[in-house]
Protein backbone atom coordinates (compact mmCIF):
# COMPACT_ATOMS: atom_id res chain seq x y z
CA UNK A 1 0.00 0.00 0.00
CA UNK A 2 1.49 3.66 -0.76
CA UNK A 3 1.84 5.87 2.38
CA UNK A 4 0.72 9.30 1.98
CA UNK A 5 2.00 12.11 4.39
CA UNK A 6 -1.00 12.72 6.61
CA UNK A 7 -3.24 15.33 6.33
CA UNK A 8 -2.56 16.47 9.83
CA UNK A 9 -0.51 19.08 10.11
CA UNK A 10 1.74 19.43 13.49
CA UNK A 11 2.54 22.20 15.13
CA UNK A 12 4.98 23.80 13.11
CA UNK A 13 3.22 23.24 10.20
CA UNK A 14 0.41 25.30 11.45
CA UNK A 15 2.17 27.94 11.74
CA UNK A 16 3.81 27.88 8.29
CA UNK A 17 0.57 27.90 7.15
CA UNK A 18 -0.55 30.59 9.29
CA UNK A 19 2.22 32.20 7.77
CA UNK A 20 1.35 31.70 4.39
CA UNK A 21 -2.71 32.41 5.02
CA UNK A 22 -1.38 36.18 6.42
CA UNK A 23 0.66 37.25 3.94
CA UNK A 24 -1.89 35.97 1.04
CA UNK A 25 -4.44 38.29 2.92
CA UNK A 26 -2.07 41.01 3.15
CA UNK A 27 -1.52 41.02 -0.83
CA UNK A 28 -5.31 40.80 -1.15
CA UNK A 29 -5.59 43.79 0.87
CA UNK A 30 -3.06 45.12 -1.48
CA UNK A 31 -4.54 44.72 -4.48
CA UNK A 32 -8.34 46.18 -2.89
CA UNK A 33 -7.87 49.66 -3.68
CA UNK A 34 -6.68 49.26 -7.40
CA UNK A 35 -9.82 47.04 -7.92
CA UNK A 36 -12.15 49.57 -9.10
CA UNK A 37 -13.73 50.79 -12.74
CA UNK A 38 -11.27 51.63 -15.29
CA UNK A 39 -9.03 49.22 -14.51
CA UNK A 40 -8.09 46.28 -16.73
CA UNK A 41 -7.99 42.76 -14.86
CA UNK A 42 -4.75 42.51 -16.41
CA UNK A 43 -3.55 45.67 -14.26
CA UNK A 44 -4.58 43.70 -11.00
CA UNK A 45 -3.01 40.53 -12.21
CA UNK A 46 0.43 42.98 -12.38
CA UNK A 47 -0.29 44.08 -9.03
CA UNK A 48 0.00 40.23 -7.88
CA UNK A 49 2.68 39.68 -9.60
CA UNK A 50 5.06 42.73 -8.29
CA UNK A 51 3.80 42.29 -4.50
CA UNK A 52 4.57 38.49 -4.53
CA UNK A 53 8.15 38.85 -6.15
CA UNK A 54 8.47 41.90 -4.32
CA UNK A 55 7.95 39.91 -0.81
CA UNK A 56 10.02 36.99 -2.09
CA UNK A 57 6.84 34.37 -2.71
CA UNK A 58 5.32 32.15 -5.46
CA UNK A 59 2.42 32.96 -6.96
CA UNK A 60 0.34 29.42 -7.12
CA UNK A 61 -1.83 29.88 -10.12
CA UNK A 62 1.23 31.24 -12.67
CA UNK A 63 1.83 28.12 -14.81
CA UNK A 64 -0.58 26.05 -12.70
CA UNK A 65 -2.23 22.67 -14.48
CA UNK A 66 -0.79 20.88 -17.82
CA UNK A 67 0.63 21.61 -20.74
CA UNK A 68 -0.61 22.94 -23.03
CA UNK A 69 -3.02 24.38 -21.22
CA UNK A 70 -1.15 25.99 -17.92
CA UNK A 71 -2.77 28.82 -16.57
CA UNK A 72 -1.05 31.92 -18.22
CA UNK A 73 -1.73 34.70 -15.10
CA UNK A 74 -1.00 34.87 -11.65
CA UNK A 75 -4.21 35.82 -9.98
CA UNK A 76 -7.97 34.68 -11.16
CA UNK A 77 -10.17 37.29 -12.32
CA UNK A 78 -14.01 36.45 -12.64
CA UNK A 79 -16.49 38.90 -13.88
CA UNK A 80 -19.95 39.04 -13.80
CA UNK A 81 -21.16 35.44 -15.33
CA UNK A 82 -17.88 33.66 -14.64
CA UNK A 83 -17.54 31.79 -12.18
CA UNK A 84 -13.92 30.68 -11.51
CA UNK A 85 -10.78 30.88 -13.24
CA UNK A 86 -11.38 33.96 -15.17
CA UNK A 87 -7.80 34.74 -17.28
CA UNK A 88 -6.96 38.17 -16.54
CA UNK A 89 -6.31 40.65 -19.90
CA UNK A 90 -7.54 43.52 -21.42
CA UNK A 91 -11.39 43.78 -20.05
CA UNK A 92 -11.71 47.19 -18.01
CA UNK A 93 -13.55 47.12 -15.19
CA UNK A 94 -16.79 49.24 -15.47
CA UNK A 95 -19.49 50.75 -13.27
CA UNK A 96 -21.84 48.03 -11.81
CA UNK A 97 -19.46 45.11 -12.83
CA UNK A 98 -18.41 42.57 -9.96
CA UNK A 99 -15.43 40.84 -10.27
CA UNK A 100 -14.02 38.24 -8.15
CA UNK A 101 -10.29 38.16 -7.26
CA UNK A 102 -8.91 34.89 -6.34
CA UNK A 103 -5.35 34.85 -5.09
CA UNK A 104 -3.25 31.71 -4.48
CA UNK A 105 0.64 31.97 -2.70
CA UNK A 106 3.16 29.71 -1.73
CA UNK A 107 5.03 30.92 1.20
CA UNK A 108 7.96 28.58 2.06
CA UNK A 109 6.62 25.68 0.42
CA UNK A 110 3.56 26.57 1.85
CA UNK A 111 0.07 27.72 0.09
CA UNK A 112 -2.82 30.42 1.74
CA UNK A 113 -5.31 30.75 -1.14
CA UNK A 114 -8.61 33.21 -1.01
CA UNK A 115 -10.50 35.27 -2.70
CA UNK A 116 -13.40 37.95 -2.48
CA UNK A 117 -16.18 39.42 -4.84
CA UNK A 118 -15.63 43.48 -5.31
CA UNK A 119 -19.05 45.21 -6.35
CA UNK A 120 -17.37 48.20 -9.05
CA UNK A 121 -19.35 51.36 -8.62
CA UNK A 122 -22.73 51.10 -8.27
CA UNK A 123 -24.62 47.32 -8.96
CA UNK A 124 -27.76 46.33 -9.49
CA UNK A 125 -29.76 44.85 -6.39
CA UNK A 126 -29.21 41.09 -8.10
CA UNK A 127 -25.28 41.81 -8.11
CA UNK A 128 -25.60 43.04 -4.25
CA UNK A 129 -27.47 40.14 -3.24
CA UNK A 130 -26.01 37.63 -4.71
CA UNK A 131 -22.56 38.75 -3.43
CA UNK A 132 -24.24 39.45 -0.30
CA UNK A 133 -25.60 35.25 -0.28
CA UNK A 134 -21.68 34.06 -1.34
CA UNK A 135 -20.74 36.19 1.47
CA UNK A 136 -22.92 35.07 4.26
CA UNK A 137 -22.99 31.41 2.79
CA UNK A 138 -19.23 31.00 3.24
CA UNK A 139 -19.46 32.16 6.78
CA UNK A 140 -22.35 30.13 7.21
CA UNK A 141 -20.15 26.81 6.24
CA UNK A 142 -17.15 28.13 8.24
CA UNK A 143 -19.70 27.98 11.46
CA UNK A 144 -21.10 24.95 10.47
CA UNK A 145 -18.33 22.60 11.19
CA UNK A 146 -16.35 21.75 14.34
CA UNK A 147 -13.31 19.08 14.99
CA UNK A 148 -14.38 15.96 14.85
CA UNK A 149 -17.65 16.92 12.29
CA UNK A 150 -18.30 16.09 8.69
CA UNK A 151 -17.53 18.36 5.49
CA UNK A 152 -21.03 17.92 4.51
CA UNK A 153 -21.90 19.75 7.49
CA UNK A 154 -20.24 22.68 5.42
CA UNK A 155 -22.78 21.79 2.09
CA UNK A 156 -25.71 21.37 4.15
CA UNK A 157 -25.33 24.36 5.53
CA UNK A 158 -24.93 27.13 2.19
CA UNK A 159 -27.22 24.77 0.42
CA UNK A 160 -30.53 26.01 2.56
CA UNK A 161 -29.12 29.06 2.79
CA UNK A 162 -28.44 29.91 -0.92
CA UNK A 163 -32.00 27.67 -1.87
CA UNK A 164 -33.63 29.78 0.88
CA UNK A 165 -32.78 33.35 -1.12
CA UNK A 166 -33.66 31.57 -4.13
CA UNK A 167 -30.10 31.45 -5.59
CA UNK A 168 -28.10 28.24 -6.67
CA UNK A 169 -24.91 26.40 -5.71
CA UNK A 170 -22.36 25.69 -8.15
CA UNK A 171 -21.19 21.89 -7.83
CA UNK A 172 -18.60 20.74 -10.23
CA UNK A 173 -15.97 23.40 -8.68
CA UNK A 174 -15.59 22.97 -5.03
CA UNK A 175 -13.38 23.50 -1.84
CA UNK A 176 -9.87 21.65 -1.61
CA UNK A 177 -7.42 20.06 0.59
CA UNK A 178 -4.18 22.62 0.84
CA UNK A 179 -0.70 22.60 2.52
CA UNK A 180 2.43 22.08 0.36
CA UNK A 181 -0.29 21.32 -2.66
CA UNK A 182 -2.42 23.67 -3.62
CA UNK A 183 -5.74 20.66 -4.04
CA UNK A 184 -5.29 17.73 -2.62
CA UNK A 185 -7.70 15.69 -0.17
CA UNK A 186 -9.97 16.48 1.26
CA UNK A 187 -12.70 17.83 -1.49
CA UNK A 188 -15.12 20.64 0.29
CA UNK A 189 -18.10 20.62 -2.09
CA UNK A 190 -20.42 23.25 -0.86
CA UNK A 191 -23.02 20.91 -1.46
CA UNK A 192 -23.58 17.60 0.44
CA UNK A 193 -22.70 14.31 -1.12
CA UNK A 194 -21.97 10.39 -0.15
CA UNK A 195 -18.30 11.22 0.52
CA UNK A 196 -18.75 14.27 2.32
CA UNK A 197 -20.95 13.08 4.56
CA UNK A 198 -18.13 9.99 4.96
CA UNK A 199 -15.80 12.62 5.38
CA UNK A 200 -14.46 14.05 9.06
CA UNK A 201 -12.69 17.37 9.89
CA UNK A 202 -10.13 16.03 11.99
CA UNK A 203 -7.73 18.80 13.94
CA UNK A 204 -4.67 19.35 11.91
CA UNK A 205 -6.90 19.27 8.68
CA UNK A 206 -6.23 22.76 6.44
CA UNK A 207 -8.90 23.15 3.40
CA UNK A 208 -10.58 26.33 1.11
CA UNK A 209 -14.27 26.89 1.79
CA UNK A 210 -14.99 28.70 -1.69
CA UNK A 211 -18.79 28.78 -2.10
CA UNK A 212 -19.85 30.05 -5.98
CA UNK A 213 -23.36 31.20 -5.39
CA UNK A 214 -25.93 32.15 -8.72
CA UNK A 215 -28.75 34.17 -9.61
CA UNK A 216 -29.85 31.36 -11.89
CA UNK A 217 -29.16 27.90 -13.03
CA UNK A 218 -26.27 26.22 -11.13
CA UNK A 219 -25.23 24.86 -14.51
CA UNK A 220 -21.65 26.09 -16.06
CA UNK A 221 -19.83 26.27 -19.33
CA UNK A 222 -15.89 26.17 -19.59
CA UNK A 223 -14.72 28.40 -22.68
CA UNK A 224 -13.38 25.75 -25.21
CA UNK A 225 -10.74 28.57 -26.48
CA UNK A 226 -9.11 29.10 -23.57
CA UNK A 227 -10.18 26.07 -21.21
CA UNK A 228 -10.39 27.69 -17.98
CA UNK A 229 -12.88 30.42 -18.01
CA UNK A 230 -15.85 28.56 -16.35
CA UNK A 231 -19.08 31.13 -16.77
CA UNK A 232 -22.77 29.88 -16.12
CA UNK A 233 -24.84 28.48 -18.61
CA UNK A 234 -27.42 30.80 -18.44
CA UNK A 235 -25.34 34.09 -18.78
CA UNK A 236 -26.57 35.12 -15.24
CA UNK A 237 -24.17 36.67 -12.55
CA UNK A 238 -22.19 34.51 -9.93
CA UNK A 239 -20.25 35.30 -6.81
CA UNK A 240 -17.96 33.69 -4.71
CA UNK A 241 -15.97 34.13 -1.48
CA UNK A 242 -12.92 31.79 -0.41
CA UNK A 243 -11.10 31.34 2.75
CA UNK A 244 -8.17 29.16 3.76
CA UNK A 245 -9.19 27.60 6.98
CA UNK A 246 -7.14 25.58 9.85
CA UNK A 247 -9.27 22.97 12.18
CA UNK A 248 -7.61 23.34 15.45
CA UNK A 249 -8.98 21.39 18.39
CA UNK A 250 -11.04 24.66 19.72
CA UNK A 251 -13.15 24.97 16.26
CA UNK A 252 -12.32 26.48 12.93
CA UNK A 253 -9.60 29.32 12.39
CA UNK A 254 -9.71 31.51 9.74
CA UNK A 255 -6.13 31.85 8.04
CA UNK A 256 -6.57 34.33 5.20
CA UNK A 257 -8.53 37.23 7.31
CA UNK A 258 -7.88 40.91 5.41
CA UNK A 259 -7.34 44.25 7.46
CA UNK A 260 -9.32 45.96 5.21
CA UNK A 261 -11.76 43.70 3.32
CA UNK A 262 -15.65 42.45 4.19
CA UNK A 263 -15.63 41.12 8.28
CA UNK A 264 -17.85 38.43 9.16
CA UNK A 265 -21.50 40.34 9.39
CA UNK A 266 -20.38 42.63 6.52
CA UNK A 267 -23.46 43.83 4.61
CA UNK A 268 -22.68 44.76 1.12
N1 LIG B 1 -7.52 29.70 -6.62
C1 LIG B 1 -8.38 28.73 -7.24
C2 LIG B 1 -8.94 27.91 -6.10
O1 LIG B 1 -9.51 28.49 -5.24
C3 LIG B 1 -7.70 27.87 -8.22
C4 LIG B 1 -7.17 28.60 -9.38
S1 LIG B 1 -6.31 27.50 -10.36
C5 LIG B 1 -5.75 28.47 -11.59
O2 LIG B 1 -8.80 26.75 -5.97
F1 LIG B 1 -4.93 27.75 -12.28
F2 LIG B 1 -6.75 28.87 -12.28
F3 LIG B 1 -5.13 29.50 -11.09
CO1 LIG C 1 -9.21 27.31 -3.57
CO1 LIG D 1 -8.69 30.36 -4.76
Amino acid sequence: MKKRKSLRLSASERDAMRRAGAFNAELLDFVRPHVKAGVTTEQIDQLVVEYTRDHGHIAACLNYGTYPNAFPKSCCTSVNEVICHGIPGDYVLKDGDIVNVDVTTIVDGWHGDQSETFLIGDVSDEARAVTQCAFDCLYLGIEAIQPGGRVSDIGDAIVSEAESRHFSVVREFVGHGLGMKFHQEPSIPHYPNRQSRLDIIHPGICFTIEPMINVGTRHTVLDSRDGWTVRTRDGKLSAQFEHTILMTEDGPEILTLTKDGPQRGHKF
